[in-house]
């Protein structure tokens, strides 16, 4: 089914024309010994999920895979991994075409403020505050986006003309280099990489976080991962929550949801 491509040193590829949610197939294969660098991929799910309890919409046409790792970190420090990824795909679609990819915190890709990307990260712990593995599941939406998601956009939409296997081939090639400098080197060369891809900083923005939207602009990510939110003249961490980018027409200071 796939023409031959090159699959980066460590990465064990398995493709398949469908399957419920890759990241649920990924984790049956993680629970059963699959080994640090498994990727599955799939032309189409049928259960695909999203971050919060959502569906993703996971026609044919687009980018559907989850990679299994395991790293030597501590569990806390595994969400750094959705960062990696999230560079990796910035950069390989920059690489493929003009499209200006940004990556929105904490685990989003925007073209021109609409989103053709996202990254679910799963994990488990060895029991012991180490990691057993991570899943890192991330759909692009390459040819299509679900007409129903305001804010959801395609990106030959925006003139890509890259194939889904180019895509695949490009990010696998960049994921697994960035993972070998995060386990060399740790989380500082991923967040610089990760800022210069991302949200120019200044940009207003309001962060939903639960029962209360906070509205501020930007500052880029802490050595934590963290979201750095300049709200009146304080800096905050954020660890958790939503951001949307908003006009300066119509950002909010804060308030209860
Ligand atoms: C989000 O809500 O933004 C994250 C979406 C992640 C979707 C991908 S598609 C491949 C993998 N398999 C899934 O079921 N979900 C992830």
């Amino acid at each position: 089914m796939t023409r031959n491509f090159q699959v980066p040193s460590g990465c064990r590829l398995i493709a398949h024309e469908t399957v419920g949610s890759t990241s649920e197939e990924a984790k049956r294969l993680a629970e059963t010994g699959a080994t640090d660098g498994t990727v599955v991929w799939a032309l189409e799910q049928t259960a695909g999920r999203g971050r919060h309890g959502r569906q993703w919409s996971s026609p044919k046409g687009n980018l559907y895979l989850s990679a299994v790792f395991r790293p030597k970190c501590r569990i806390a420090e595994a969400p750094q991994l959705g960062f990696v990824v999230g560079v990796a795909m910035a950069s390989a679609i920059r690489a493929l075409s003009d499209i200006p990819a940004e990556l929105k915190w904490p685990n989003d890709l925007l073209v021109s403020g609409k989103k053709v990307s996202g990254i679910l990260l799963d994990s488990s712990d060895d029991g012991a505050g180490g990691v057993a593995w991570v899943i890192a599941g991330v759909g692009v939406n390459v040819e299509v986006h679900p007409e129903d998601i305001d804010g959801a956009d395609s990106l030959r939409a925006f003139g890509a003309t890259f194939s889904v296997e180019e895509l695949l081939e490009a990010f696998l090639s960049r994921l697994f280099d960035l993972i070998g400098v995060w386990s060399r080197d740790g989380f500082e060369p991923i967040r610089i990489c990760w800022q210069e891809l991302a949200l120019a900083t200044g940009t207003l923005v309001s962060v939903k976080l639960p029962g209360q939207l906070i509205g501020g602009t930007f500052e880029g990510i802490d050595p934590s991962g963290n979201l750095l939110l300049r709200h009146n003249d304080e800096v905050l961490h954020v660890a958790a929550g939503d951001v949307f980018p908003v006009s300066a027409a119509t950002n909010t200071s804060t308030g209860a949801l």
